[in-house]
């Protein structure tokens, strides 16, 4: 035990599937280049403070550095009783240094550190997801310019409702994503905090100059060293939530896009490259990557839940519950990456069908035109909505479309009916005029495209 960080006062060995339910390094080895940059800025303030002599300094900036060669070239030699992350560097710093590496963790707790560690690693995984995620809404808003002339029927109970824009559909999930986007700005914001120089929970006693560490690792620092012990699990929360929310606005993205690729929509096409096939009916195209991108949202929920049901009931400071936080963000942050930049890829390889959407603009989607003439010749909106229920009525027992009714038809159910009523059926016009704010006219899309694109740049 005396090999251990904190075996001092122990004099029994621990218990070895305890000593593997007790080990994180498999999954916190992802931190090794982190730690080491707030080891060399510690040991900077260490050296400040007096605890370390400039000689001694160097002589631990130099181990830390060939540590962190080591980890980059993948020669790291990580040893059984390796417990964590932390513990794995301090343990090779001693090898290649000797005693003086056991200044270095002076006034430090693994709280701040690990707390520091993960802060440091999370800021740079979200700029990541961040420029994933907005490539995939800048390919939403591009192709959004590109098709705005196609026309498609827009659903609402998965049943016709409106005709409208594919770009007006298009630009629904782009807005949804974009509000993900500045979520994800904001936890980046209180990412950018600086746990180290908290100590356990009481802070540190030895004048150490935080903001001094706060200089070198590009951070604000965080008050409170109690509150800093069990920081990272709910800044873990945040990003989670975030995720989660992303997750599900991608679902609901992927979920559209399987129906409208089925024999019986078949609006879009997959590319080959975001398919795959059945192993028994040959002519199977199965939309796999967006049924995955679906799947992933319970994924990621599953990992907030988790995180969630580790931090209830749990009393301040820090607890070893904690260490469970890592595995949730670092599964979360892999998933993010690649599930944003296949999202990405299908979309910017979809091939839509216009012909198919043009089919299923079927003249039932202009009923609620119908209604607007009346409501223009002065009838109230109750009154024309039932003529013109009527009039899909009248169609119906009639067997024919409600666009062939002849006017005869249409002045039996209201007078106001007048020859011009033929312009009601015309996909075009009814979709220009929804020329207020966020409709699906051309002029309306216009202004939205613009908008998301200087959004976009703000990001
Ligand atoms: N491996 C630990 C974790 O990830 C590091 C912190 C340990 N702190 C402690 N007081 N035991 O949570």
């Amino acid at each position: 035990l005396t090999n251990k960080l904190w075996g001092g006062r122990f004099s029994g060995s621990t218990d070895p599937i305890m000593e593997m339910l007790n080990s994180s390094i498999a999954c916190d080895q992802r931190m090794s280049e982190v730690d080491i940059q707030g080891s060399m800025a510690y040991a900077k303030a260490l050296e400040k403070a007096g605890i370390l002599t400039k000689t001694e300094l160097e002589k631990i900036l130099s181990g830390l550095e060939k540590i962190s060669e080591e980890w980059s070239k993948g020669v790291f030699v990580v040893k059984q009783s390796d417990e964590d992350i932390h513990t794995a560097n301090e343990r090779r710093l001693k090898e290649l240094i000797g005693d003086i590496a056991g200044k270095l963790h002076t006034g430090r707790s693994r709280n701040d550190q690990v707390v520091t560690d993960l802060k440091l690693l999370l800021k740079s995984s979200i700029s990541v997801i961040s420029t994933h995620l907005l490539q995939l809404i800048k390919t939403l808003v591009e192709r959004a310019a590109i098709e705005i002339d196609v026309i498609m029927p827009g659903y609402t109970h998965l049943q016709k409702a409106l005709p409208i824009r594919w770009s007006q559909f298009l630009l629904s999930h782009a807005v949804a994503l974009i509000r993900d986007s500045e979520r994800l700005g904001e936890v980046k914001k209180r990412m950018n905090v600086l746990p180290l120089g908290s100590g356990a929970l009481a802070g540190n006693p030895l004048e150490i100059d935080r903001e001094l560490l706060q200089g070198s690792l590009v951070c604000q620092t965080q008050t409170n060293a109690l509150f800093t012990s069990c920081f990272s699990a709910f800044s873990a929360v945040e990003l989670l939530s975030v995720a989660t929310l992303l997750m599900i606005h991608l679902s609901k993205l992927a979920e559209d896009l399987i129906i409208f690729s089925t024999a019986e929509f078949g609006f879009v096409t997959l590319s080959d490259a975001y398919s795959t096939g059945s192993s028994l009916m040959p002519q199977k195209k199965n939309p796999d990557s967006l049924e995955l991108i679906r799947s992933k949202a319970g994924r990621v929920f599953g990992r907030l839940a988790a995180v969630l049901m580790v931090l209830k009931g749990l009393p301040s400071t820090y607890n070893k519950d904690l260490q469970e936080d890592k595995e949730a963000v670092f599964d979360v942050v892999d998933t993010l990456t690649a599930v944003l930049q296949v999202a990405t890829g299908v979309i910017s390889t979809l091939q839509i069908n216009k012909e198919n959407m043009e089919k299923a603009l079927t003249p039932e989607l202009l009923t609620t035109d119908l209604a607007l003439y009346l409501v223009r010749k002065g009838m109230p909106f109750r009154q024309a909505h039932a003529a013109s229920g009527k009039a899909v009525h009248l169609a119906e027992t009639k067997g024919i479309a409600i666009n062939k009714l002849t006017l005869e038809d249409l002045k039996s159910i209201s007078p106001l009916f007048a020859s011009d009523v033929s312009q009601v059926f015309n996909i075009v016009n009814s979709v220009e005029q929804y020329t207020a704010v966020g409709g699906t006219a051309k002029s309306s899309v216009t202004a939205q495209i613009e908008q998301l694109r200087e959004l976009l740049k703000k990001q």
